[in-house]
C-alpha cells in the first residue's frame, strides 16, 4: 500500500489535532501539528524581545530564521534543542502568532521545512494551508468546521483539565478570542485559511471524537485500500 498524504485544515479550535493525531496512529502515519511550528517561531520572537521591533520592521525576522530549528520528538515539540510543548500554548502565544504567520519569510522557512518533512509521504499535517499551500497535491484533503460557541467550549474544557483547579479564560473571551484569530488567518495576504475546492468539509459541532476520526478514516481505507 502507498502511504499518502492526509491535509487538515480549518478554523481555531475545530478538532484537527485531535483528529489528525488518533487517525495517524490507526494509519501508522506521522503527525505533524504545523500550528505548533508557527507558535516555536512566535515564542522565540517573544523571548527575544523582538515583538514590537518586528511590528515596525518586517525584515528583523530575518535573524531568528536563519538560526531557528523546529522538530519532533513524538508528539513533543522541540525549540532550538528545549521541549517547549507547554511554553507554546501561552496566552501570550496564543495572541501574537497569527502576527508572526502572516509574515512571507516566516511562511516561506516553514514551507520548505514542512515540505521535507512529508517527502516520504505517510503523514497527516494539519494547520490552515496545507491543502491549498503546502501539499496541494494530498491524496486528502479534510477541512473540518465547527460553530464558534462548541469550539469555545472545548477549548474551555482542555484549559480547565490543565489549570488543575487554577483559573481559566471564560467562555465568553475565549469564543472572541477564537473568533478574531478565524478573521486574522482569513484575511491575511499570504496564504490564508482557505478551503481547497477538493477539501472534504467535516462539520464536527455534533460529532464525537470517535465519529470523527471514523470518518476520516473511512475516506483513507478508500483511497489506499483496506
Ligand atoms: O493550530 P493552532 O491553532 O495551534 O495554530 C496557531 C496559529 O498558527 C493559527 O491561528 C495561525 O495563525 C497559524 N498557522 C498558520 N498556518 C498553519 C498552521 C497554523 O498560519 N499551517
Amino acid at each position: 500500500k502507498k502511504p499518502i498524504i492526509v491535509a487538515i485544515d480549518g478554523p481555531a479550535a475545530s478538532g484537527k489535532s485531535t483528529t489528525a493525531k488518533i487517525l495517524a496512529g490507526r494509519l501508522g502515519y506521522t503527525y505533524i501539528d504545523t500550528g505548533a511550528m508557527f507558535r516555536s517561531v512566535t515564542l522565540r520572537v517573544i523571548r527575544e524581545g523582538l515583538l514590537e521591533a518586528l511590528r515596525e520592521d518586517e525584515s528583523r525576522i530575518a535573524g531568528v530564521l536563519q538560526s531557528i530549528t523546529i522538530g519532533f520528538r513524538g508528539d513533543r515539540v522541540i525549540l532550538d534543542g528545549e521541549d517547549v510543548s507547554e511554553a507554546i500554548r501561552e496566552n501570550q502565544v496564543s495572541r501574537e502568532v497569527s502576527f508572526i504567520s502572516s509574515l512571507k519569510p516566516v511562511r516561506d522557512k516553514l514551507k520548505e521545512l514542512q515540505q521535507e518533512m512529508g517527502r516520504k509521504r505517510g503523514i497527516v499535517m494539519d494547520g490552515r494551508d496545507i491543502g491549498t499551500v503546502i501539499f496541494p497535491d494530498a491524496e486528502l484533503k479534510i477541512f473540518l468546521v465547527a460553530d464558534p460557541a462548541e469550539r469555545a467550549k472545548r477549548r474551555h474544557a482542555e484549559l480547565s483539565l490543565k489549570a488543575g483547579g487554577a483559573a481559566v479564560p471564560s467562555l465568553e473571551e475565549l469564543e472572541a478570542e477564537i473568533v478574531k484569530r478565524d478573521k486574522d488567518d482569513e484575511e491575511r495576504t499570504h496564504a490564508p485559511l482557505r478551503r481547497h475546492p477538493d477539501a472534504v468539509v467535516v462539520d464536527t459541532s455534533k460529532l464525537t471524537i470517535d465519529e470523527q476520526v471514523g470518518f476520516v478514516h473511512d475516506l483513507v481505507m478508500k483511497l489506499v485500500g483496506q
